[in-house]
């Protein structure tokens, strides 16, 4: 039925489309609606405490039995740099004086933690089925500990060389992310966001260089990135952007608009949220300080600074501090619940695929050789037979 099924054979799926993890954004809601209505759906940790996750793989277990992928950030936690952050404060001291807020006041300390025993205490009480990591692999131990479970680990790669490295080191899978995707950059091998690569190049080179299968990830958002993907040889998408409209998303109205209104050239990598390269909707802070700066703190203590900006704006109904994820093709984007968007999702990527493959058929290539010989017009043929509804109901 699909072009290439090694993934959806691997995590025992039905469609092959992965609801990407996105931290603070998509919850227990998200994950059970994408996972019942035969994708994947995918729940970050990165911004939740233990208990927090706890609660949320609760919730996800007791509504649905079907396959889930739990995701972690697996930085190394910086050294503090008193000399940067005071830098960073003072980059940022005229915001904190228009806001009338104390710039000497104790910043609260940046909140996104890489997996640790915890978390991986966690894994082992949950079982998913697939475990995700942003940013390389955790250390060996932890790995380990996670394999034992029996879970599918799968990885961010956003070059050749970080594709390969992870298939090193027994990654299930590899989800090759384009420049063109929202959220943080996995990037680990290099720092240079300038060589990042795109979609559409990123992909087939994987492909090539790995024997293990691929996840596409970035500006996919409707049926034509999907059929493109398996075009260029992945096995499954991975689609974030997409699913932030849905009802499930606990996102704020603010951003909520925002992703409404932006345009395809109206996002950009910035790392004055957290330190780290990551696509947003530009807002006054990514204009006004970025979108890159050296003066940021390593990820994730440039976040810790901001808070106090952001919270005071968002009181104020502005976005100009807060992070507002998005990939580059914002204006694919529909609003339905995301069970729905999954089931359309892979409806429309089968239909265009039977429309290809009817296209491509000896028989029906030598009609339309012979149409256009006699002069008749092609518009409206051949027909193409409806697939039906594809994955739970
Ligand atoms: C709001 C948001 C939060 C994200 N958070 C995470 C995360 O916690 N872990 C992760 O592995 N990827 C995260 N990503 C990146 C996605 O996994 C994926 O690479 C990206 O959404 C694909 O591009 P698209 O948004 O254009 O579909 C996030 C993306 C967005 C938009």
């Amino acid at each position: 039925m699909w072009p290439n099924e090694r993934l959806i054979n691997l995590f025992d799926i039905e469609l092959p489309i992965i609801q990407a993890p996105m931290a603070g954004s998509a919850f227990s809601d998200m994950v059970v609606a994408v996972s019942e209505a035969g994708g994947l759906g995918s729940l970050a940790c990165a911004l939740l405490s233990v208990e927090q996750a706890r609660r949320e793989l609760e919730t996800i277990r007791r509504k649905t039995s079907r396959p889930i992928n739990v995701n972690f950030f697996c930085h190394q936690q910086p050294r503090s740099d008193p000399t940067r952050e005071t830098d960073w404060k003072r980059r940022l001291e005229a915001y904190y004086v228009q806001m009338g807020l104390d710039h000497n006041a104790a910043v609260p300390s940046a909140n996104r933690a890489p997996f640790d025993e915890e978390m991986c205490d966690l894994v082992l009480e949950f079982q998913p089925e697939v475990v995700s990591f942003h940013f390389g692999l955790p250390d060996r131990n932890l790995l380990a500990r996670v394999r034992r479970t029996g879970a599918k680990i799968i990885s961010s790669a956003t070059s050749v060389d970080e594709a390969r490295w992870l298939e090193d080191q027994g990654c299930d899978a590899i989800v090759a992310q384009g420049y063109e995707a929202g959220g943080h950059r996995g990037m680990f091998l290099t720092q240079d966001v300038s060589t990042q690569v795109g979609t559409m190049a990123l992909v087939p080179q994987v492909v090539d260089a790995v024997k293990v299968p691929v996840i596409a990830a970035g500006g996919i958002a409707d049926a034509r990135g999907i059929v493109a993907a398996f075009a260029l040889g992945a096995a499954a998408v991975q689609i974030g952007t997409a699913y932030l409209h849905c009802p499930e998303a606990q996102i704020s109205p603010i951003y909520r608009q925002a992703l409404k209104d932006v345009k395809d050239n109206e996002t950009a990598i910035t790392n004055v949220f957290t330190g780290r390269p990551a696509r947003g909707i530009v807002n006054r802070l990514m204009r006004e300080v970025g979108p890159m700066t050296d003066v940021a703190p390593e990820f994730p203590l440039a976040a810790a600074a901001l808070a106090p900006l952001r919270s005071k704006s968002e009181m104020a109904g502005s976005a100009d501090f807060t992070p507002l994820w998005s990939g580059q093709a914002p204006r694919l984007n529909r609003e339905l619940p995301a069970a729905e968007l999954t089931r359309q999702l892979a409806e429309e990527t089968l239909e265009k695929l039977r429309f290809i493959e009817t296209m491509a058929s000896p028989d029906v290539l030598a009609q339309a050789a012979a149409l256009a010989t006699a002069g008749r017009p092609l518009s409206g043929w051949p027909p193409v037979a409806s697939t039906g509804r594809v994955g739970r109901a």
